[in-house]
């Protein structure tokens, strides 16, 4: 199967680049590893950054931004993102992103944690549904993208890959040359040639016991790219959300942070307002600091949650303004308006990931990365909240322009003939206990060693375990033929792993990363890079 073009992903960055791509006249394959709109970007609530009011000013978003990262965002990066993020946001408009707008006719802007001015165009609390949507629609209309369901992107195939094999020979310069990937029905793996691979995997939340993110977020692309020899960066840099929906079955529904920039208050188990106690901004400190002072009260306190207190704005208003999060609290026998929420922190996003340039362009050449797989530097040691719609807008439009030149000045390339998947002696699984034991086993260990507060014990006790799952995974995989949940299992020790690694190098307490070892800040460490083999 040849295109121009393959897309991993189907969340906000894959098809804002499909699009653009399609659009400059190239085929475009889009392969999702379950239905289209299975994705990160589907669930997004608060909405997207950016500077569209009068009142406020690219400065501005600029200095939260760098506020927020810590001292460990790239200033051209931020600058750069931040002043294209109107034209991208326009482009959404463009597609039918239905923005909610005042009575005035005026957008309407919510505030959150950080952001110094309301700058968060939203959809209700629905933004990430109706972007999606939106894309989705604009893509079924373009003759040039084939959207592929239930297809799973195995491993990338690289020049360094074939010259292993000996199909290459060893001097030549690396390359992406296509991929693997699983159609999850007929159980075949099929090879695919790109001289342009776009990945657009999203991010890692399952690999904790608790987040916020759906099932497809187990870091699949970050272990594809390190397994290709890219570099990975800042890997220990987790976003715990402060406030997800506290329930005993260990779902995490998120409460967006837009409710505490409508005046929600946290309170602790005894309904005190800890917040002004822990910062100056306090409801509305950046996450790390609120993550923190939520884990230090249920610590202090032994309470499994905290409260969030939005109580007396009045049930029509509330359910106007945060649809999905009434209901979803109704379902549980909460009402907003008379009861306290109960929330607790979960994993929810990665500001690390593969390095990208500011053209979302990585380290293997024809290899492109966007959204929250990408590491670019915008977000530095803590992501400022509803940024990373905007990144992965923005970076996709940076890298359609990129692709398209490294398209065009490769136009004349002759095509490489790929091997195919080799399946061998591999049997059909038939211990899968092992899979869920590992599988829980992992997310675990990452939820009690790896999590807000860390310490180089707990750390080196989690490394110990990881290593031991990646032994057994590993040999369990060339044992077996491969189905998602394995393919799963096995990028997600990999993260595991590279998420340690790079937390233990960084020997300072930074942003999102503060361990018990290394209360402080030392500049002298910037970013933890990781790559297979070294560098
Ligand atoms: P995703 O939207 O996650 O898409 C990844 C795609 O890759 C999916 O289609 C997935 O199926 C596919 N995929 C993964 N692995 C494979 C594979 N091996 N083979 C084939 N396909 C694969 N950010 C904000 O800026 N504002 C917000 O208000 C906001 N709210 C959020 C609320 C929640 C509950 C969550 C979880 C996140 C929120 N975020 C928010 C973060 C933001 O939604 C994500 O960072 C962003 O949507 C990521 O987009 P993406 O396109 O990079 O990845
Ligand atoms: C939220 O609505 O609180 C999530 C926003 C984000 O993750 O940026």
């Amino acid at each position: 199967m040849q295109h121009d073009v393959i897309v991993i992903g189907s969340g906000i960055a894959g098809l804002s680049f499909a699009l653009e791509l399609a659009r400059a006249g190239y085929s475009v394959a889009i392969l999702t590893k379950k239905s289209k709109a299975d994705s990160n970007t589907n669930h997004a609530q608060g909405g997207i950054a950016s500077v569209t009011s009068q009142s406020d000013d690219f400065e501005l978003h600029v200095s939260d931004t760098l506020r927020a990262g810590d001292g460990l965002c790239r200033e051209e990066v931020v600058r750069s993102i931040v002043r294209d993020g109107p034209l991208a946001v326009n482009d959404l408009a463009g597609i039918g992103v239905p923005f909610s707008q005042l009575d005035d006719g005026r957008v309407s802007l919510h505030r959150e944690g950080g952001h110094s001015k309301r700058r968060i165009l939203h959809v209700a609390d629905v933004t990430g549904r109706a972007i999606e949507e939106a894309l989705l629609h604009a893509i079924s209309n373009e003759p040039r993208i084939t959207l592929l369901e239930h297809h799973f992107a195995i491993d990338l195939i690289t020049c360094r890959r074939l010259a292993r094999k000996g199909l290459l020979p060893a001097s030549g310069e690396d390359r992406v040359l296509g991929l693997y990937a699983l159609d999850v029905f007929s159980n075949e793996v099929i090879t695919y040639g790109a001289k342009v691979v776009m990945l657009a995997t999203g991010g890692v939340g399952q690999v904790y016991q608790f987040s916020t993110n759906p099932d497809i977020a187990t870091g699949d692309g970050i272990a594809m790219a390190w397994r290709a020899g890219v570099p990975i960066r800042n890997m220990e840099f987790i976003q715990f959300h402060p406030t997800a929906l506290y329930t005993t079955d260990g779902e995490r529904f998120l409460v967006s942070e837009a409710v505490r920039g409508e005046g929600a208050i946290l309170r602790n188990i005894d309904g005190e307002a800890f917040m002004p106690r822990y910062d100056s901004r306090a409801d509305l400190a950046p996450r790390d600091i609120v993550a923190r002072a939520i884990d230090s009260e249920m610590k202090r306190l032994g309470s499994p949650h905290v409260w969030l207190d939005i109580t007396g704005r009045g049930e029509s208003q509330l359910r106007e303004k945060f649809p999905s999060i009434f209901e979803a609290c109704d379902k549980r026998g909460i009402n907003m308006n008379r009861d306290y929420i109960p929330v607790v922190p979960a994993a929810h996003y990665l500001c690390g990931g593969v390095v990208t340039k500011l053209d979302a362009s990585t380290r293997l050449p024809g290899l492109y990365a966007c959204g929250e797989v990408a590491c670019t530097g915008l977000h530095g040691a803590n992501r400022l909240a509803s940024n990373s719609l905007l990144e992965a807008v923005v970076l996709a439009r940076h890298g359609a322009a990129a692709a398209i030149s490294f398209l065009k000045n490769h136009a004349r390339d002759s095509e490489v003939e790929l091997p195919q998947w080799v399946t061998g002696r591999a049997q059909d699984p038939d211990e899968r206990v092992v899979l869920m034991h590992n599988w829980d086993e992992l997310r675990r260990t990452m939820w009690d060693y790896v999590g807000i507060v860390r310490s180089t014990k707990r750390l080196e006790r989690a490394q110990a375990r990881i290593e031991q799952l990646l032994r057994e995974i590993h040999d369990y995989y060339w044992q077996v033929k491969v189905e998602p949940r394995l393919l799963e299992l096995r990028n997600m020790v990999r993260v595991a792993s590279l998420i340690i690694t790079c937390a233990l190098q960084r020997q300072e307490s930074r942003g999102l990363h503060f361990t018990l070892d290394f209360p402080d800040k030392n500049d002298e460490i910037r970013d933890t890079t990781v790559r297979r083999g070294g560098f």
